[in-house]
């Protein structure tokens, strides 16, 4: 990633390797840190072994997530002791750094600094001062602000014509089991007028692709638009070819945003709206406020709407209280669905979440079989549908050589099917017609036609 040159490095000019784990929104923010503090003097590397500022931009969705960064920042601090790596700092932002400010700050294991979502801002200082002082102590800075106050500068990605733009921070649904709310803070919109400048310097720097993110996109509401409204507005930006959106909440998909969505050429017909899990008993549990029979409705409707419209989703295995019965119901809903993709995961309790005050009565066994049985359930699906696409002529749009074979290249299709093309020149950007003749796990290969 190639990130433009906004101000002049200073001399002096220290390296920033930034390592991002977990959701879409922290790649966004990773992009945000990198041109705050590149307008600031400092240099982005993507060399470890150069950096003297190491960012491990954090994830605590799940408990792994959260185990996976505390061992790396003993793998980092023991490189440093070995001098394997130069870098002096290193800290740790994102979702963990609000979560977890305290254990990062202090103890053997520790972070030199620590940045919470809402203050990468005061990154710039925080660092000159860690630089300048060497403090004992390490800095934190976390807390939510009242409004939404960065914008990542726009970047030619060379292998991904998809440009993210995060359009709102932080989620105001309460889901039992997560713990965004708490590490991202409540909803805070980006305006339209932002938004709008963000994808027209996107567009003026070569771009024709943008994926919307938040985590609930749907929701977006401003004083003046809602998110079929915005999406109507977005669509009118001169040169941009193709939106793309994640995450749908199932409440906020009503008719009006599946008609915007039918209406514009520029959307893709994809939906990613995950439905956690099948059935309702489990779902009033985790306070989603829809039913799988609502839910179905809905996927119907778009269907009805939407010519050619796929489906993506995420399910949590072993909600606490999910018995036999209740994943057959999850298995139901994925075989009548016919998603294309699903994200699978095994529950796992969030300290502080309502959730996390249920027993958590299925045994780690018990959750990895389950989860097994969704994936296999889901391999099965996307054979059937693979299998009917092969002879179809489909319009992609080309994302970039493919690391493997040699000389071919990967697209997209617009209702996002990964499509390989061997042997093919034609250059990132590209939107051309391809037939697919194979599929090979759940990229399907295509000839131009
Ligand atoms: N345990 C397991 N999976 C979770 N997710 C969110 N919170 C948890 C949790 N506590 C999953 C949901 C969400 C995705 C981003 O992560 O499926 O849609
Ligand atoms: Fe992980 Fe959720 Fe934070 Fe994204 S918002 S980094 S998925 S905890």
């Amino acid at each position: 990633m190639t990130s433009p040159v906004l101000h002049d490095a200073r001399p002096d000019s220290p390296r920033v390797f930034i390592e991002t784990y977990g959701c879409q929104m922290n790649t966004y923010d990773s992009s945000a840190i990198g041109g705050i503090l590149i307008r600031n003097g400092y240099t982005r590397t993507d060399v470890l072994a150069d950096a003297d500022i190491v960012l491990l931009n954090t994830c605590s969705v799940r408990e792994l997530a959260e185990h996976k960064i505390f061992s790396r920042i003993g793998e980092l601090r023991s490189l440093r002791r070995h001098d394997q790596i130069r870098a002096e700092i290193i800290g740790v932002c994102g979702c963990m750094a609000e979560r977890l400010a305290g254990a990062l700050a202090k103890g053997t294991g520790r972070a030199d600094l620590v940045a919470g979502v809402d203050q990468y801002d005061r990154l710039p200082v925080m660092l000159d001062e860690l630089i300048e002082k060497k403090p004992r102590r390490a800095p934190v800075a976390t807390g939510h602000l009242d409004h939404m106050h960065y914008v990542a500068p726009p970047e030619a990605y060379p292998t991904n014509n998809s440009h993210l733009v995060t359009i709102h921070k932080g989620c105001d649904y309460r889901c039992t089991y997560c713990i965004v709310p708490e590490t991202r803070g409540p909803q805070r919109e980006k305006t339209p007028e932002a938004i709008i400048a963000e994808i027209e310097g996107i567009v003026g720097a070569g771009g024709a692709e943008v994926t919307l993110l938040g985590q609930n996109v749907t929701a977006y509401k401003s004083p003046e638009l809602d998110f079929a409204g915005l999406l109507r507005r977005v669509a009118e930006i001169d040169g941009l070819d193709r939106i793309r959106f994640l995450t749908g909440h199932p409440c906020d998909m009503d008719e009006p945003l599946i008609q915007a969505i039918a209406d514009l050429e520029t959307v893709c017909p994809w939906l990613h709206i995950p439905a956690q899990s099948g059935s309702n008993r489990v779902l009033k549990r985790m306070k989603r406020f829809y039913t799988s029979e609502t839910y179905l409705d809905l996927v119907a409707t778009a269907r009805r709407m939407i010519p050619d419209v796929t489906f993506s989703g995420d399910f949590i295995v072993g909600f606490p209280g999910e018995t036999r019965d209740d994943f057959l119901r999850t298995l139901e809903l994925v075989r009548e669905v016919r998603y294309d993709q699903t994200f699978n995961f095994k529950y796992s309790a969030r300290p502080g979440t309502p959730a996390a005050r249920l027993e958590d009565d299925v045994s780690l066994e018990e959750k990895k079989a389950r989860l097994a049985e969704l994936i296999a359930l889901q391999d099965d699906v996307w054979t059937e549908l693979a299998a009917d696409e092969i002879g179809r002529t489909r319009w992609v749009a080309v994302e970039g050589k493919a690391r493997r074979p040699e000389g071919a290249v990967k697209a997209r299709t617009l209702n996002n099917r990964k499509v390989l093309l061997k042997d093919c020149d034609a250059v990132t950007g590209d939107v051309i017609e391809v037939r697919i003749t194979g599929c090979e796990s759940t990229t399907f290969i295509g000839i131009l036609v």
